[in-house]
């Protein structure tokens, strides 16, 4: 399905919320489709770093989409160039979503390790309004998400 990866490349990884990959994969015609270097880290999602390097100061850029569909493409999802943003105290994870951005999650950081050269950040995840919408409100606002890692150079 998915290439795997150099884990030592900078990148966020992410399950989104495992219940629901489940779902699709219980469709009959449910897929999981990844592009633009997207690869598969266990049961996570490794996004890699932007190569942009003009990022503001308070973002983490990374690029891939991943397309989730299923029920005759009546149901499609699409996470697509993920970003961290730290704004006013928050930290959102948004994606790009045609010229626009939607934050999809707000995040807390748990934990920060350094080994091998690289710093892995992990944050707690829950579901936005905006996120809620995006699955079709089957999610509320609130409702815990997988844990996101970020792994960069230290
Ligand atoms: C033809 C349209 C659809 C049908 C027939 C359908 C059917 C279902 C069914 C039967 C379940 C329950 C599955 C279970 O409990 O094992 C479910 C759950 C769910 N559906 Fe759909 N669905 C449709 C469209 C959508 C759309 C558009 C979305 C938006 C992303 C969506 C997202 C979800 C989510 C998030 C769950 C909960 C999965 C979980 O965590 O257990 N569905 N759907």
């Amino acid at each position: 399905m998915m290439g795997s990866g150099d884990p030592f490349q900078p990148h966020l990884e992410w399950g989104l919320k495992s219940s629901f990959v489940g779902y699709i994969s219980s469709l009959a015609d449910g897929r999981i489709e990844a592009a633009d270097g997207v690869w598969q880290a266990g049961n996570a999602l490794a996004f890699p770093v932007h190569p942009e390097i003009d990022v503001p100061d308070n973002e983490i850029w990374f690029n891939g989409r991943v397309s989730f569909s299923g029920h005759g493409g009546m149901m499609k999802l699409d996470l697509i160039q993920p970003r961290i943003e730290n704004t006013d105290d928050k930290i959102f994870l948004t994606i790009a979503a045609g010229e626009d951005r939607v934050a999809i999650a707000e995040l807390t950081e748990t934990s920060v390790a350094n080994a091998m050269g690289l710093v892995k950040t992990r944050f707690s995840a829950v579901l936005t309004e905006a996120g809620s919408k995006m699955f079709n409100g089957q999610y509320p606002a609130g409702q815990q998400l997988e844990e996101v890692t970020v792994i960069l150079r230290s």
